[in-house]
């Protein structure tokens, strides 16, 4: 299955991928994870996307369809995958629909994830992150045991670059203008399915797993 996870910034994208990942035995990929992991690790990719991203833009689609291209081609997406925040664009997906046509696949699923922008705002200004694992918190919806500190490894919490208000707003706007015309695209291909993003996370899973009947 080729599960795709639309939705504005901060609707649990990320939040559902992750838990749908580990209980269908499929891989989670997120491009903007992978972006952050190249920063991280300080390579020529992460080089030119860092300040891209940390004023909330877009990468360029050449360079995000390579980056998916080469994860997709990895033996592990033999029994599908999950893609969360990526196809963002109508070209991404033009691309997305032309790489997976010459692997004998094609998307069979996706979820547009649909919430109000003043709960996104929240969401997105009471995330935490762990900058060693990765894992994500909210400070009174899904908050670490210890405060400020990841359940996982114990590492200090920090805010993503791009939460900055003034960012998310950016964000937002390449939302609405790019990556919103992709609900239409889809629909008209009958692949997509709305959910209601707004509820606590076990009801958007559970939503989730009654649609796909898996
Ligand atoms: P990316 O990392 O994909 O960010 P995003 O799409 O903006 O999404 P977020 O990670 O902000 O939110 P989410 O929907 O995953 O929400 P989450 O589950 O964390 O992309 C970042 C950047 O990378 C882009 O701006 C761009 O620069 C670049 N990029 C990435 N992909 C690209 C592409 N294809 N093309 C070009 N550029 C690309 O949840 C948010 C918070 O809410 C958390 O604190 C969570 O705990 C909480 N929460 C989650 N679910 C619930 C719930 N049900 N109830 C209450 N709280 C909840």
């Amino acid at each position: 299955m080729i599960l795709i996870l639309l939705g504005p910034p901060g609707a649990g994208k990320g939040t559902q991928a992750k838990l749908l990942a580990s209980q269908y035995g499929i891989p989670h990929i997120s491009t903007g994870d992978m972006f952050r992991d190249h920063i991280a690790r300080g390579t020529d990719l992460g080089q030119r996307v860092q300040e891209l991203m940390a004023g909330g833009n877009l990468v360029p689609d050449e360079i995000t369809n390579g980056m998916v291209k080469d994860r997709l081609g990895r033996t592990d997406v033999g029994p599908g995958c999950i893609l969360d925040g990526y196809p963002r664009t109508v070209p991404q997906a033009e691309y997305l629909d032309r790489l997976l046509r010459s692997m004998g696949r094609a998307v069979n699923r996706v979820l547009s994830y649909v919430i109000a922008e003043e709960a996104v705002v929240e969401r997105i200004s009471g995330r935490r992150s762990c900058p060693q694992c990765g894992a994500v918190f909210h400070i009174t919806q899904s908050p670490p045991r210890v405060p400020d500190r990841c359940d996982r490894d114990g590492a200090v919490l920090v805010q993503r670059p791009d939460d900055a208000s003034e960012k998310v707003r950016t964000r937002l706007n390449e939302y609405h203008a790019k990556t919103e015309p992709l609900v239409r695209y889809y629909r008209e291909r009958g692949v997509l399915a709305d959910i209601a993003a707004l509820a606590p996370q076990d009801e958007v899973l559970a939503a989730t797993r009654r649609l796909l009947g898996r």
